[in-house]
This record gives structure tokens, C-alpha cells and sequence, in this order.
């Protein structure tokens, strides 16, 4: 099963799922970041796809169909999103529908959207974690394969969390990957 990688920031997921010998034919990136050096130190190309705009302006399913066109040009297979920030939107789950995972940083369906560490410390609970899902159109939902907790302490900050959950995100993102490669099919 070709691998593509999606990815948007640090790159510290990504660098777990490819230090774990997940076979990636190509990692994207939608802006400059450190994620491209992480590629490029495993021999993984990266392309840089850069979202001409971060304003109302952007164009959701063109910029979609510029990311599938560079999937489908390496044959990629499963569509990985570690770490990546923009919501694709439907020709990704036309070409790619079941075959898109995502590693989200909340216990789904909690705490959906970009700022999940944040809204749970606001929301006071004591128990978050992070979810691996199977992406579809409506943002952060879709089947949930695998799912940790992780406790909340009381002198936390949103990076502090944040940290704590990704720890367990750079294990459970490429376990599952690893569990859908062997099994040949992403639900099991
Ligand atoms: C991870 O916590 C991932 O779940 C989150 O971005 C972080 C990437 O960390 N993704 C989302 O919030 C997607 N909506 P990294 O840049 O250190 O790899």
C-alpha cells in the first residue's frame, strides 16, 4: 500500500511515523515548515503545495485537487494526515474516501477543529487524549480506529498538554499505520 504523508508544522509526528519505517512515497506540505527537513532526512521527497491564501479568498477544492493530482502522480494509496492544518475538501474523499487518516489531539467526538488542546484545558476536564480516525468531509469525524487517554494536570498550559498528547500520538499514528499496511484494508 503506497503511503503519502500530509503535514503542516514541527513535524515531530511525522518524524515518528517515519522513524517507525512507514513507507512513505511522499510527503506534502501546504506552507513552509520544518516537516520538509524531517522528509528529507528519511530520503522521503517533499513537496511544498503552498495555500496561495489563508484569507476567505482561498479556493478549498482547487487547492484539494492540486494535493490529489501530487497524490495520484507517486500512486499513492493511503493518504496520511500527521500534523496537517488545512481542511481538504470533497475531491480528496471522492479519490482517496476511507483511505485519508488523521491523528487529532482530543478524545473525538470532543473537542473537533484546530484548537483542541485549548478548548479542553478551558473546558476543565480531567481526561483528554488523542484519537486516529478515518477522515471524511465533515471535519474531525469518521471512523475512530484507535483512541488513548491522556490525564490533565491541574498546572498545565496548552503546550505542556500538548506535548504530553503528541508523546502518545508519535506511538499510536504509526502502530495503526503499520496495522492497515499489514492487514491490507483500513478498517479492520
Ligand atoms: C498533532 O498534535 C496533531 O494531532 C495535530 O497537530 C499536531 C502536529 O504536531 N493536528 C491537528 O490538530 C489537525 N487538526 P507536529 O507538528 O509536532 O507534528
Amino acid at each position: 500500500m503506497l503511503v503519502g504523508v500530509l503535514a503542516s508544522g514541527g513535524g515531530s509526528i511525522l518524524e515518528a511515523v517515519l522513524g517507525a519505517g512507514v513507507p512513505a512515497e511522499v510527503v506534502l506540505v501546504d506552507r513552509p515548515c520544518p516537516a520538509t527537513d524531517v522528509a528529507a532526512a528519511h530520503g522521503v521527497p517533499a513537496v511544498l503545495v503552498a495555500r496561495e491564501s489563508f484569507g476567505p479568498s482561498f479556493d478549498r477544492v482547487a487547492y484539494t485537487e492540486r494535493l490529489v493530482d501530487e497524490l495520484q502522480a507517486r500512486e499513492v494509496e493511503l493518504v496520511v494526515m500527521a500534523g496537517f492544518m488545512t481542511v481538504l475538501e470533497k475531491p480528496i474523499f471522492d479519490a482517496y474516501g476511507g483511505r485519508v487518516l488523521n491523528t487529532h489531539p482530543a478524545l473525538l467526538p470532543s473537542f473537533r477543529g484546530a484548537h483542541a488542546v485549548r478548548q479542553a484545558i478551558e473546558a476543565g476536564v480531567k481526561v483528554t487524549g488523542c484519537t486516529v480516525h478515518v477522515a471524511t468531509l465533515e471535519v474531525d469525524e469518521g471512523p475512530i480506529l484507535a483512541q488513548e487517554a491522556v490525564a490533565v494536570r491541574p498546572d498545565d498550559t496548552e503546550a505542556t498538554l500538548h506535548e504530553r498528547i503528541k508523546v502518545v500520538e508519535r506511538r499510536l499514528l504509526p502502530a495503526t499505520v503499520h496495522a492497515i499496511i499489514e492487514r491490507g484494508t483500513v478498517l479492520p
